[in-house]
């Protein structure tokens, strides 16, 4: 079983699929933490930007590894360094390179074929598993998504106001909404879930009831 959650950044994507994962006995797949750890690939490495193909390299030959909350690379817990905003520039390289987004996604699809799984990102119903059992779009409005990456932020010892979180915000979605490959777009078939106002427990409550319905059953007098 695959089920996909996308949705613009702060949606709450992360705590939800984790969640859900967690009482469908699936896997969960963070692929943005993927593109991030392309991006600290990078610049640990020292790459030329200029040369794309050198971080297509990298995320061929990255050993990329999620060990329940934890992100690995190359071995090394990288959880807390991929989401500094620091590296938001270099992030942005990576997701937005065609070579690395293929190869991210042949991990991905290759993971999935390890078993049930709950994936979360931006294209994971239109692009990656358009096959999916079930897919949701997440969203909140800009204020809600900008207060709990403000709170996030603040948690990580980082500096700034809310409004420059909104502000960083925006552009992000225009970024993830423009981009020629794997663009931020809801799957025609996916269930819109607005999050506002609702707990955690609320979102996967809602969530796991959808996926444990019984689907109707495909109409077989369609030919
Ligand atoms: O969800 P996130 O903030 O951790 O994602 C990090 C970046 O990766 C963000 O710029 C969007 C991009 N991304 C993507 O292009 N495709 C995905 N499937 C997941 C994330």
């Amino acid at each position: 079983m695959i089920v996909t959650i996308d949705g613009p950044a702060g949606a709450g994507k992360t705590s939800v699929a984790k969640g859900l994962a967690q009482r469908l006995g699936a896997l969960f797949l963070d692929t943005g933490a993927m593109y991030r750890a392309v991006a600290l690939a990078g610049c640990r490495a020292g790459i030329d930007w200029q040369a794309p193909s050198q971080l297509a390299d990298l995320a061929r030959s990255m050993e990329f590894r999620l060990d329940g909350s934890r992100v690995l690379l190359d071995g090394q817990d990288v959880t807390d360094a991929i989401r500094s905003s620091e590296l938001q520039p270099y992030i942005r390289r990576a997701a937005d390179d065609p070579e690395v987004r293929r190869e991210l996604i042949r991990r991905q699809r290759a993971f999935a074929a390890r078993g049930d799984v709950v994936t979360e990102g931006r294209d994971q119903g239109t692009l990656v598993f358009p096959e999916a059992d079930r897919k949701f779009f997440l969203t909140a409005s800009p204020q809600e998504r900008a207060r709990r990456r403000f709170k996030e932020l603040q948690k990580w010892g980082e500096t700034g106001t809310l409004e420059q979180v909104l502000e960083q915000q925006q552009q992000r979605d225009r970024q993830d909404q423009g981009r020629p490959w794997g663009r931020l777009t809801r799957a025609a078939d996916a269930i819109e879930v607005d999050t506002d106002g609702l707990s955690l427990e609320q979102v996967v409550d809602r969530l796991e009831q959808w996926v444990r319905k019984p689907r109707p059953p495909v109409d077989s007098n369609e030919n």
